[in-house]
């Protein structure tokens, strides 16, 4: 059938057969449908939806577009965990060797951050000597003796996603729910694992902005997950402010580094116990995910997690001692602290916003070619539901110089800190389970 027929099919809210999808996709990838005619496709889909068999056929085709990692080798169960992005999402680098001290291995693919939120490979960036594994054999090397196995993304994976992706990015069909599920879901199928979590975040700092809209899309997934009988879970949690205190790569894991010593911010401690509560339950280790969480609280205690941290870095070339002397990566020449001007309690601090700020001082890029300086940053202070003095210290902004874009920094992270007279509850941060 000639692309626009299938076009035509899709804009009239016909089905499409699996063949025709899969021919249409397939022709695509090789260059014999344009990039104009799947901005058309693209655009019918994101108002007209796809079908269960669509959207099957759909997340197939990505998948099998290119490599599979299927991890030959690896004999321990296998999670992988992905979340959806936000402010300060630090999880993979505490979630990983606090997984290893339970004989779970993580089998993830970890990107370059863009605008406000952060790459989990910028931030291993941060340690010097570090690279990531960067080959398959690599990854069930590092897997098999401490449990961590993080790679970079690689051209191979999904190659029909990352196609797909660039043309949505540019026609307005990226927030289109089936769009979403698929493409994150193709790259989950195409590495082998035993169980599959999602931490579906919301609100301001994340793709989801409400709740409703996280629980569908997390619906999808699980369904796009059972047709391909994989176990998903999905965690959805809070992104209307940052996640724990620190923002910015080398800040970052210093703070992940402290809470596997439990000694890191509540809301994180809540969200990486939580995680492992449900891998325990996937693994068969416990009933519930109560059960597990009590373990992972008691593990953190013991400090057990660190040296799994300490050992992968090890093996992937990194100065261990920045593991065993976090305070290494507190290294930014200069500290500014914003103090509050008013007194009240915190009733909103906009993730965006302290993203944005962290990002002007160097911490993220804005463009592709930016370079990141992994030293800077923000620690908050305060956060929601927090009381506070005038005088206090709301936050400390990290930096190299002092030049205009600290000021405007500063500005930025000012306006994202909203003051209530009245008492304000602290926000949980796992909103749902599903
Ligand atoms: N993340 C992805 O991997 N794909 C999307 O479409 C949106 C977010």
């Amino acid at each position: 059938m000639r692309a626009v027929d299938i076009i035509i099919k899709k804009r009239d809210g016909i089905l499409l057969s699996d063949q025709e999808l899969q021919d249409f996709l397939s022709n695509y990838l090789e260059g014999k449908v344009t990039d104009y005619q799947m901005s058309a496709f693209l655009m019918a889909v994101y108002l007209n939806g796809l079908s269960e068999g669509e959207l099957k056929t759909l997340t197939k085709t990505m998948r099998d577009s290119g490599q599979l990692i299927d991890l030959e080798g690896v004999t321990k169960f296998l999670i992988d965990k992905h979340s959806t992005g936000g402010v300060g999402d630090k999880t993979s680098i505490a979630l990983a060797p606090l997984l290893a001290t339970f004989g779970i291995g993580t089998a993830k693919m970890s990107g370059k951050g863009l605008g406000h939120t952060g790459g989990t490979l910028d931030k291993f960036d941060s340690i010097p000597g570090f690279t990531f594994p960067d080959s398959e054999e690599a990854m069930v090397k590092t897997i098999e003796h401490t449990g961590v196995g993080i790679m970079g993304q690689t051209d191979n994976i999904v190659p029909l996603d990352k196609k797909l992706y660039a043309l949505r990015d540019v026609t307005g069909t990226v927030s289109s729910f089936p769009l979403i599920a698929s493409s994150i879901m193709s790259k989950k199928l195409a590495v082998r694992s035993d169980g599959i979590i999602l931490d579906v975040k919301v609100g301001d700092g994340a793709f989801m902005k409400t709740l409703e809209d996280a629980q569908k899309l997390a619906n999808i997934m699980k369904n796009i997950g059972e047709m391909f009988g994989r176990t998903v879970k999905v965690v959805l949690s809070g992104m209307e402010q940052p996640l724990g205190n620190a923002v910015g790569n080398g800040l970052e894991i210093y703070e992940a580094v402290q809470s596997l010593k439990g000694e890191g911010p509540k809301d994180f401690e809540v969200l990486i116990t939580t995680i492992t509560g449900i891998a325990l339950v996937q693994k068969g280790d416990v009933k519930t995910v109560e059960e597990g969480i009590a373990l992972a609280e008691a593990k953190l205690k013991t400090g057990e997690a660190v040296n799994v941290l300490r050992d992968f870095v090890a093996d992937c070339g990194g100065d261990a001692s920045y593991i065993e002397n976090p305070e290494k990566f507190l290294s930014a020449p200069h500290q500014l602290e914003l103090k509050a001007k008013e007194t009240g309690c915190i009733s909103e601090l906009m993730a965006e916003k302290v993203g944005i700020a962290a990002m002007m001082l160097g911490a993220g890029r804005e463009t592709k070619e930016d370079k990141i300086d992994h030293a800077v940053g923000i620690v908050l202070n305060k956060k929601i539901g927090d009381q506070v003095f005038e005088g206090d210290t709301l936050a400390t902004l990290y930096y190299r110089e002092e030049n205009q874009k600290l000021s405007e920094a500063n500005e930025l992270l000012e306006s994202a800190y909203k003051f209530s007279s009245e008492s304000i509850q602290k926000p949980n941060i796992i909103l749902d389970i599903q």
